[in-house]
């Protein structure tokens, strides 16, 4: 992919591209990102070399002499956590992921605590972040708030990189990162992530991750999806727009009990009431033939994964959580490693680890 430059186009060019033809402005020469806004951003290539550098840190950070090499690899950078929307994994673990990395953070988890209560605005605040931050990583209710700072920022004497950490209900790229080293880890001893069935349960008409999990999906071989839920609450049809385009074999169901047994990986995911338009709307969905129980235990494979982005609700029964096939525990931590190998990536120190990594492990 060649590299493209947001200086070089307006906003309103910028926003009005189909989505893969803005990938080129988001990366550096090397072909890493700069910054981080959508799934299709990634292809195998990168997502290979990812994974591989998250499973690269996580050997270095067993040891003393790994976490102090480090700690001083990004000492020199400090980062924005601007978190407009509730949040506990995604913070956490991208906090965690600077600590490791000796980056020092800065927050803003509540904007009534900030001057945009005293009626600044949004691109004044994040312009004032990057005076005294190297990256923001941000979460916004808004879908393309995340995307607008990059361009405002590209095009500011202060370019510094943005990583969206949860833009509405459209994006959430680095949970789906965390979803396929999950998934890619499940399998590595078993054949690989390639002629699999994934099967996404829940509120797929308003969640996040799995739109941005779809899309990175079909970067793997023979990786078919399923989605299944209440018709109100089913996939989106750019989505499904997507997979019929890139030829992925799909379909969309409400019979969960019988999906099963095809899944190596079920997705559930939670209803998003939040985003309903009256009060109450979602509650009166039937949803309860969309739980993950003892018994739908019975049904699934030996070999097969559950996976769920959390926070859970009702979704998952927490009898499940023993069953050595339960893997949303793992996935979360798995989400600090990918979003560690990120920052890494992002500031360019990829070879710094493979270096060490050669000579230590
Ligand atoms: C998800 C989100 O915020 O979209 N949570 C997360 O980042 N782990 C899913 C959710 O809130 O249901």
């Amino acid at each position: 992919m060649t590299a493209k430059r947001l200086v070089d186009v307006s906003w309103e060019q910028f926003e009005a591209l189909p989505v893969d033809q803005k990938a080129p402005y988001l990366v550096q020469t090397d072909g890493t990102p700069f910054h981080t806004l959508f799934a299709q951003q990634f292809d195998f290539a990168l997502l290979d070399r990812l994974t591989h550098l998250a499973t690269e840190i996580r050997g270095i950070a067993k040891t003393r002499a790994g976490m102090a090499f480090l700690h001083e690899l990004v000492c020199h950078k400090r980062s924005m956590l601007y978190f407009s929307q509730p949040s506990s994994r995604t913070f956490l673990s991208f906090l965690s992921a600077c600590q490791i990395l000796g980056v020092q953070t800065g927050e803003v988890r509540d904007t009534s605590t900030s001057s945009e209560f005293k009626g600044e605005s949004r691109e004044d605040s994040v312009r004032t972040f990057s005076s005294y931050f190297d990256m923001i990583i941000m979460r916004t209710p808004e879908k393309g708030l995340a995307e607008y700072t990059a361009w405002m920022l590209s095009n500011s004497d202060r370019p510094i990189p943005i990583i969206n950490a949860g833009s509405g209900q459209d994006q959430h790229p680095t949970q789906a990162l965390l979803d396929i080293y999950t998934l890619v880890r499940s399998f590595e001893n078993n054949g690989g992530l390639r002629d699999r069935t994934v099967v996404f349960v829940g509120d797929l008409a308003r969640g996040r991750t799995v739109r941005s999990l779809s899309h990175l999906l079909t970067n793997y071989p023979n990786i078919r999806q399923i989605f299944i839920a209440p018709p109100q609450l089913q996939i989106g049809d750019d989505v499904l727009a997507n997979l019929r385009n890139k030829g992925v074999a799909h379909r969309c169901d409400e019979n969960f009990q019988a999906a099963i047994p095809e899944a190596d990986a079920i997705y559930m995911t939670r209803v998003q009431d939040e985003w309903d338009k009256e009060k109450g709307d979602s509650a009166r969905i039937d949803t309860s033939r969309f739980m993950f129980g003892e018994d739908q235990l019975k049904l699934l494979r030996p070999q097969a994964v559950v996976m769920h982005p959390l926070p859970r609700r009702g979704e998952i029964s927490s009898a499940v959580d023993r069953d050595p096939r339960a893997m949303y525990w793992r996935q979360m931590r798995n989400g600090m490693w990918i979003r560690t190998a990120l920052i890494a990536m992002t500031f360019g120190c990829d070879k710094r680890i493979h270096e060490y990594h050669r000579q230590n492990l």
